[in-house]
């Protein structure tokens, strides 16, 4: 994913931009300063000397060649966002991130640095601060989100950007040569799900998931998609591995086929393994594969099914006989759901972690004979947290 940052002058993106390339590791890219050094000379003088029509050519295609970037924090010149071109290029894998602030801060700032703003070698700047921004506002609301940088640091406004992206949390990238994809692991993840498919940018989503999962989680699903705009179908399963098989991927496909579901739109599993294994198998064969992302409410979907890209449903001969490999675009495990989840399932995907524990490091059989033998173990309240902690109620 790319993050770019948007709005008027002074309003802090270049340096909330190194901030935050800081806090993630990506680079840090300025549209300007890169037009600046392609041309040997600051932009106020590029604009004096050959125009803004051409400061504006140099512009949009600095803008193409950057947005072909992964990983990386863009700042972008004021005025980028008014041409369609550049809005579009920034959007492919991008979250577009317009920093606000007021034309009073604004002027104090542009003033303190001192620069050229060719835009404001006028008699009155102030004046000419709030035409621009009044001319500009309906642009800029073409971000996904906005920040208010008036009162904030760039560091906190670096870390707002990341928390609102759940970059801040603990992130797992499945590293595969075309489809790569991110595993973000934290609570309350469900309430960044909204602003975190928008990067796919779909033409439209459906939620599949159960009757017995939905309900719990529908307020936070929900909540976080209308907040960006989104509004999902929502497709509901009856709770069972009786469920995972043909028919009722047959039914998805006639619901999003009646739906109008076309090949940019995107799948969410919220649900246990069965949810995820049938959203995957529908998503890799609907239109010849679409893209989905998954939300596993299980411990074992959250630590087996959702990835690795297994897909599949049951026959009446076989468990899990029909089937492809496709990998999600994302996996958002929120541990919250964990707090609602039945004992016997809980215990069923520690069984899971324990063996693949074992496969891994033959250590750690060794490890449970010795606490079995009398020692305790070396922190039995964090034993006992684990299961009170992370069931809850
Ligand atoms: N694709 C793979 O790589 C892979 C790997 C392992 C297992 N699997 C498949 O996963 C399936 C088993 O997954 P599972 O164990 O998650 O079962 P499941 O999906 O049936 O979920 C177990 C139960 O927990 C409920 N539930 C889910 N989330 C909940 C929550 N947060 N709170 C309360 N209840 C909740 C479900 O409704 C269900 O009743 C099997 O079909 C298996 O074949 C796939």
């Amino acid at each position: 994913m790319k993050i770019v940052l948007t709005g008027f002058m002074g309003t802090g993106k270049t340096s909330v931009g190194r901030e935050l390339g800081r806090r993630l590791g990506y680079p840090f890219i300025d549209t300007d300063n890169l037009i600046e050094k392609r041309e040997g000379m600051p932009v106020s003088l590029i604009f004096k000397e050959k125009g803004e029509d051409y400061f504006r050519q140099l512009e949009c295609e600095t803008v193409a060649a950057v947005s072909e970037e992964d990983k990386v924090v863009i700042a972008t010149g004021g005025g980028v966002i008014k041409n369609k071109i550049n809005v579009h290029n920034l959007r492919r894998r991008g979250i577009i991130i317009w920093l606000k602030a007021d034309p009073e801060i604004i002027i104090k700032r542009v003033m303190l640095e001192g620069g050229k703003r060719p835009l404001l070698e006028v008699e009155e700047p102030l004046n000419e601060i709030k035409r621009l921004l009044a001319e500009r506002e309906a642009l800029y609301m073409q971000a996904d989100v906005s920040i208010n940088t008036n009162y904030i640091t760039p560091g906190e406004a670096a870390d707002e950007i990341a928390e609102m992206l759940g970059l801040n949390l603990e992130t797992v990238r499945v590293q595969l040569k075309e489809r790569s994809y991110e595993i973000l692991i934290g609570a309350k993840t469900l309430q960044r799900l909204g602003l975190r498919l928008k990067e796919f940018r779909p033409s439209k989503i459906a939620i599949v998931s159960n009757k017995t999962t939905f309900p719990l989680y529908k307020d936070a699903v929900l909540n976080s998609m209308t907040e960006h705009g989104l509004t999902p179908e929502v497709f509901l399963i009856p709770d069972g591995e009786e469920y995972k098989d043909l028919l009722w991927a047959s039914y998805l496909y006639g619901e999003l086929l009646n739906k109008r579901f076309d090949r940019d739109s995107l799948l969410v599993a919220l649900g246990g393994g069965v949810v995820g294994d049938l959203t995957g198998f529908v998503a890799s064969t609907y239109m010849r594969g679409i893209k989905y992302v998954q939300a596993p409410t299980t411990l074992l979907a959250q630590v087996d099914s959702s990835v690795g890209g297994k897909t599949g449903v049951n026959h009446e001969l076989g468990k899990n006989m029909i089937g492809t490999f496709y990998q999600p675009s994302l996996v958002l495990i929120d541990t919250d759901t964990l707090k609602t989840l039945p004992q016997r399932e809980f215990s069923a995907g520690m069984a899971e972690i324990i063996k693949y524990g074992v496969i891994a490091d033959r250590r750690l059989t060794k490890r449970s004979k010795t606490e079995k033998s009398g020692s305790s173990s070396p922190n039995p309240s964090a034993r006992s947290g684990l299961k009170t902690g992370l069931r809850g109620k």
